[in-house]
């Protein structure tokens, strides 16, 4: 039998607790699967005396993160406390430093100094997994480093943040405003300490860019992605949309283009009977597209201890087998510096906007349209409201470049009373 594999885990919270519980529990199957034991040598939290839940006393303590990343008797540091700089990125950067295996499930970290860190780890001999970062329990890093290594990737999708996506739901489902979902999410201890890093997107966001270098062989660029939350999406662009056949989500989309790397995260009109259309409730979804597998479907809990656990033990257990993979699936000075470009792949656009009800009012919106090239595949025109209509427009596929002009040009014929809502349709 090979010599154990020892682990110090720094954060204690929800996903270290279940992480301890794993390696307590499953002891015996772990080392089936692996050829080795797994053990864990010291932890390291915020607070000492706090009742977990699981028994510690076996383990080293240490206060200071970056004193357990480097102790002698580690030989993977499991980072899970969380931030995208101080204590964690130090204990990670000490860590690898030392030569040691580093496990994290922290995406902000690695969204903003994934580069680097993947190349301090390569400049050590050392291997920096993260799969627990990128929606909860599924395996989507796995997926794409290993599974899908012999395609060249054209599109990766995902609905990565459970939060969104369950005040999304209940939107529907219950007839609540954003705020009332909102509040829901909240008292369901869903939100993050932030919550703009859940409704803002940008922890979804984060996840996007960490899945697009993989995909595209890029250097993490976080800041390149679109970013737009879900705080303006109305519940009457929920039962409006439904009523054409689609469902609102909060949908990350990245793909290569001959203009440079398209990142987008934004709220997204999918067809409703599409496997994204039907993700309800707190669930992560991620598709993938690749030229020779074609596409590829995944779907799980994004978050909490059992699935964030699970995923990072998968990582523990690729380190005690020996598989050693770089950060991003290729050399980190192989990565590409890639050309940011504004998500601007032809797609259709839902349109909906309040006209004034008079003779001619209709006309003026599809001629500002069809003047910028913009072509109306479905409309629709709701019961008046005192002198006013809704009105409900999908167009043909067109560029953002085009429907942003007939925009400005219907704002100026006066019939448009309230701003028109344009959320992009992906084709799914
Ligand atoms: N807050 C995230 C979510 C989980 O709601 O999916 C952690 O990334």
């Amino acid at each position: 039998m090979s010599q154990p594999l020892r682990l110090g885990i720094a954060g204690l919270g929800t996903v270290g607790t279940g992480v301890v519980k794993i390696v307590r529990q499953k002891a015996a199957l772990l080392t089936e699967r692996s050829g080795r034991s797994i053990e864990i040598s010291a932890v390291s939290a915020r607070t000492r005396d706090k009742d977990r839940g699981v028994n510690l006393s076996s383990y080293a303590w240490e206060d200071d993160p970056v004193a357990l990343a480097t102790r002698d008797d580690v030989d993977v540091f499991v980072e899970l406390m969380g931030g995208s700089d101080g204590p964690a990125k130090a204990a990670v950067e000490a860590a690898l430093k030392a030569g040691k295996d580093v496990v994290t499930a922290n995406k902000a970290m690695l969204a903003h100094h994934g580069q680097a860190l993947a190349a301090l780890a390569e400049d050590n001999g050392a291997v920096l997994r993260f799969e627990a970062a990128v929606a909860g329990g599924i395996p989507v890093i796995k997926a794409l480093t290993e599974g899908l290594a012999g395609n060249d990737i054209e599109r990766v999708m995902g609905v990565m943040n459970g939060t969104c996506n369950y005040i999304l739901t209940r939107m529907e489902d219950g007839g609540l405003t954003y705020e009332e979902a909102f509040a829901e999410a909240d008292a369901l201890g869903f939100l993050e300490a932030d919550p703009q890093l859940d409704v803002g997107g940008i922890d979804a966001g984060h996840k996007l860019s960490l899945l697009s270098s993989i995909a595209f062989g890029t250097q993490v660029n976080f800041d390149a992605v679109e970013l737009e939350g879900i705080g303006s999406v109305t519940i009457e662009d929920i039962r409006q949309a439904a009523d054409m056949g689609f469902r609102i989500k909060l949908l990350g989309v990245a793909r290569m283009t001959g203009r440079g790397l398209e990142q987008s995260m934004a709220p997204c009109l999918v067809p409703a009977n599409s496997p994204l259309g039907q993700l309800q409730g707190g669930t992560n979804m991620v598709v993938i597209e690749g030229d020779q597998v074609g596409q590829i479907v995944m779907r799980g809990a994004g978050a909490g201890e059992g699935p964030t656990a699970s995923a990072v033990m998968g990582d523990v257990m690729d380190v005690a087998r020996g598989l050693r993979v770089s950060t991003f699936g290729r050399p980190a000075d192989s990565l590409t510096e890639a050309t940011p470009a504004r998500a601007s792949t032809p797609a259709p656009y839902y349109l909906r906007m309040t006209l004034a009800d008079k003779p001619g009012a209709l006309a003026k919106v599809a001629t500002a349209l069809g003047e910028a090239g913009v072509s109306i595949n479905r409309m629709r025109q709701y019961n008046h409201t005192d002198d006013s209509a809704p009105v409900l427009i999908v167009t043909h596929k067109t560029t953002r470049n085009a429907l942003d002009q007939a925009l400005v040009a219907m704002e100026a014929t006066g019939v448009v009373i309230t701003a028109p809502v344009a959320l992009r349709i992906e084709e799914v």
